[in-house]
């Protein structure tokens, strides 16, 4: 999807033009993928727009630099007040919000510590991400995910989407909305963009953080609204055929929030329509952050924009 523009980016403390935030082609990150970000969502409610659990993704952004020995001069707070800085200033809701932070230009040499670190957060109106409106086709990669011990998996950093980029491409070269790939020993572990959920027997299964999976913040959340609706939920290595024999999958993301497979590997996932567990937990979902539920675990941060514009 093109990138829609929007007024201003925050660049390390200063709101400046969207066309003004450039960097130089000789910027560490240009050469050696040395950055982290973020993918966060603005929704509209009734009564306003709130940003979609901004604590936890700044938590997280500081979480990935600090593995990646990134010092970003600024708390949870100072940045979750920068988002909703440039939310309110470009005033676009809905709206995805990219904060990201990088190695710039400084040194050449694979060693990041004497480049500076720059942090900048654009937002901009972005609607659905996987396709497919009756559910997702999707396919097993021929790529593995990354290694443990390798690249960080738990650090959400620009490189990691070189593999993200193959699974991606090789899905939808194949006619697929998008791949799956399976963690190095074989079990599953998630999307390029999205970590995964199954449903079988009544119990909602995900692949645990040790495959190979992003900590996925819709991820954390489906698990507690799981739990409170009463569903078993198992945090367990899963193999390959469980998508073949399950009732239900779907995938969560910020981009892809929640979306149902219809089908993986031509293999029809139960009948290819939404599933009663994955309708809960979907409706659940979208109740609290479109405001048509109580925001009971404080999940949504309001933000004052002048314009709801439909994705
Ligand atoms: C590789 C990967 N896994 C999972 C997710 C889902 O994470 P979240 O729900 O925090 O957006 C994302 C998206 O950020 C991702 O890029």
């Amino acid at each position: 999807m093109a990138l829609q523009t929007t007024t201003n980016i925050w660049h390390n403390g200063e709101l400046i033009p969207w066309e003004k935030a450039n960097i130089h082609v000789m910027s560490h990150v240009i050469h050696y993928g040395s950055s982290v970000f973020e993918g966060i969502r603005c929704y509209t409610q009734p009564e306003g727009a709130g940003i979609f659990r901004l604590t936890e993704h700044m938590q997280r952004l500081i979480h990935s630099a600090k593995i990646y020995r990134m010092p970003l001069p600024y708390t949870v707070e100072q940045l979750s007040d920068a988002v909703v800085d440039v939310v309110e200033a470009n005033g676009v809701a809905p709206c995805y919000v990219r904060p990201i932070a990088f190695r710039g230009y400084g040194e050449i040499g694979v060693n990041p510590l004497k480049s500076p670190v720059e942090v900048y957060i654009a937002n901009f109106p972005w609607g659905k991400y996987v396709p497919g409106n009756d559910g997702a086709d999707v396919c097993i990669s021929s790529w593995n995910r990354l290694a443990p011990n390798t690249m960080p998996s738990l650090a959400k950093a620009g490189a990691n989407y070189m593999n993200s980029q193959l699974i991606r491409m090789e899905a939808e070269i194949n006619g697929y909305a998008e791949g799956i790939a399976l963690d190095t020993n074989g079990y599953l572990s998630e999307g390029s963009g999205e970590n995964l959920f199954v449903i079988r027997g009544g119990t909602l299964y995900t692949s645990p953080l040790a495959n190979s999976v992003l900590n996925g913040i819709t991820r954390d959340s489906i698990l507690v609204l799981a739990r409170q609706l009463g569903i078993p939920v198992v945090e367990q290595a899963l193999p390959r055929e469980m998508l073949y024999i399950c009732d239900e999958a779907f995938f969560t993301g910020t981009a892809a929030e929640v979306t149902h497979l219809r089908s993986v590997d031509r293999i029809l996932v139960g009948d290819g329509t939404m599933g009663p567990i994955t309708s809960m937990l979907h409706k659940a979902f979208f109740d609290i952050v479109n405001g048509l539920a109580p925001d009971r675990y404080n999940w949504l941060t309001p933000v004052k924009v002048r314009e709801a514009v439909a994705v």
